[in-house]
């Protein structure tokens, strides 16, 4: 399967082919836009902060002589998929591969989760990463190339009491991309489904959740940077970013659905509320 962008050498029309960063702005989201810089790719760069990105946006231009687009958005807006692909489209970019990054949690009792936070989760996480697969997985299938990597978590292999929505969201990004995965295979479309165990970046202190108490240990982001990359180059369906990763997943299958449960809300110790 044709992955082009991957290798810094090629001869794609460079000029107009895209890579597409949500949650650019910072975290992951940030580390994956320097990392396809580096490669010398083109760049759109999705988020709300506008000035961080386009602090970034100025950044790489320098360093790396790419073009970079800054489209600032909010993705819990039901509309804001549509424009971003319209953004594109206004500019002749063709985005040759999404990263699906920017992502939102609140930890604590799901009873005590406000509507509001609710709503964003459920639209950030989810509908606007379906939304803008579909849209931008459209014109990948018609150049017959293309890939997409959507950011889930190891949160999503299982329920996590304590970060009860936040998992299911990330349950979905892990199932629609398995599916796609197989479905897009055929048309020469790459789908992976990131799935990270805990990374060191502001997402702890951005949904409450208190760094300091996790019982499991909080990785650099570089890892999960080349993880994504080698697994993107091998079209892995999904990729579990270090060995204990791997480890956590399998060993649920040495115990009950319950267990590995509240094994998880054991490792991930968000403090509840009684
Ligand atoms: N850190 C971890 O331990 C970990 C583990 C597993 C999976 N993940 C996943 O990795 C992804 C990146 O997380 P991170 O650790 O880099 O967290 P982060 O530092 O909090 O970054 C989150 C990114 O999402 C963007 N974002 C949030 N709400 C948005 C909205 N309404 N519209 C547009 N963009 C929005 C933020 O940009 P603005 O605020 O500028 O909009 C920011 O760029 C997420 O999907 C997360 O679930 C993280």
């Amino acid at each position: 399967m044709p992955l082009p962008f991957l290798s810094p050498s090629d001869s794609v029309e460079a000029s107009r082919s895209y890579v597409l960063v949500t949650g650019a702005s910072m975290g992951i989201g940030e580390a994956f836009a320097r990392a396809f810089a580096r490669m010398g790719r083109n760049l759109v760069l999705v988020a709300r902060s506008a000035a961080l990105l386009q602090a970034l946006g100025e950044e790489l231009r320098r360093k790396h002589g790419i073009d970079v687009h800054v489209c600032v958005e909010d993705l819990s807006e039901p509309e804001s998929p549509g424009r971003i692909y319209a953004f594109c489209a206004s500019r002749q970019v063709e985005v040759e591969l999404l990263v699906n990054c920017a992502g939102v949690s609140c930890a604590g009792d799901f009873d005590h989760l406000p509507l509001q936070r609710l709503h964003e989760i459920v639209m950030v996480n989810m509908v606007a990463l379906a939304n803008l697969t579909r849209l931008f997985a459209c014109d990948m299938v018609q150049r017959k190339r293309g890939g997409v990597i959507n950011v889930a978590s190891l949160g999503g292999i299982q329920a996590v009491p304590g970060l009860g929505l936040y998992s299911a969201t990330k349950s979905f990004v892990i199932t629609l991309s398995e599916a796609l995965h197989i479905e897009l295979k055929e048309k020469g479309v790459a789908v992976v489904a990131l799935c990270p165990g805990f990374i060191d970046t502001g997402f702890f202190s951005h949904s409450g959740h208190n760094a300091a108490a996790l019982r499991l240990p909080v990785y650099g982001i570089d890892l999960v940077i080349k993880a994504a990359l080698r697994g993107l180059k091998q079209n892995r369906m999904r990729v579990f970013p270090t060995a204990l990763d791997k480890l956590l997943v399998f060993s649920q299958r040495m115990v009950t659905r319950q267990t590995a449960i509240r094994l998880a809300g054991f490792f991930a110790a968000v403090k509840r509320s009684h």
